[in-house]
């Protein structure tokens, strides 16, 4: 099984907080989410590999690293773009590849209608973007994508994720670790009575990422 790492960290727990608060604005949003993306790539780059190289220091020549591995970012469209700056800032040389994917809203499966994927993988390893793990269709099919590309080391990073779109990902692919800024409770379900909240969405959640940052809802 995956690892499934949920940060603790509390300026994590700060900033999640006011992504949730419906009163933030969209060029808020976007700050946190950039810098929400910052902490949680700490994390998940941990075991990116390094190689020895020499450095000259104004005193004297020593010893030092570089990182071995070139990194690759998948944001999955739209609400994924969002965090790719943040990243950029600690690896600006990560090169981003999209992916196009939205949620039918019927029947809440992913729709692919943007892939421009190399013919073979140019980077070791993959970290796939998206705010939001709700049904886990998404992010699964964005991993199978990459899989029949031949990519062979993905991690998955979100920022809120439901308990079932962890397991529907963990179920498929055991060997794509996640990393989120915060678990949530469940996802709505079917609506019963008018004015319900449509199904799928993560509960308590911060509404649509792509929307709210975007400016769109
Ligand atoms: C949202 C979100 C994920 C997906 C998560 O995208 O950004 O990509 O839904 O849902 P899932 O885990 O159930 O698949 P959306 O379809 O709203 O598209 P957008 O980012 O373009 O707004």
């Amino acid at each position: 099984m995956s690892q499934l790492y949920v940060s603790t960290h509390p300026l994590m727990h700060h900033k999640v907080t006011k992504l949730r608060d419906q009163s933030t604005e969209s060029r808020k949003f976007r700050d946190l989410v950039r810098e929400i993306t910052i902490l949680l790539a700490y994390e998940a780059t941990n075991d990116l590999g390094l190689e020895s190289v020499s450095v000259q220091t104004p005193l004297t020549t020593t010893q030092g690293f570089r990182l071995q591995d070139r990194i690759g970012l998948v944001p999955i469209l739209r609400a994924g773009l969002g965090m790719v700056n943040g990243i950029w800032e600690l690896m600006p040389q990560a090169e981003v590849w999209h992916i196009g994917l939205y949620r039918d809203e019927r029947t809440l499966k992913p729709v692919e209608y943007y892939n421009k994927l190399p013919v073979a993988p140019t980077v070791q390893v993959v970290l796939i973007l998206d705010p939001m793990l709700a049904t886990g269709g998404s992010a699964t099919a964005t991993v199978d994508i990459l899989k029949r590309w031949g990519a062979e080391r993905i991690k998955f990073m979100g920022i809120i994720g439901a308990p079932e779109g962890v397991a529907v990902l963990q179920d498929a692919h055991p060997d794509v670790d996640i990393y989120l800024a915060a678990l949530d409770e469940h996802l709505t379900p079917e609506p019963t009575k008018p004015g319900d909240p449509p199904a799928g969405f993560i509960v308590p959640g911060l509404g649509d990422a792509g929307d709210r940052q975007f400016g769109t809802a």
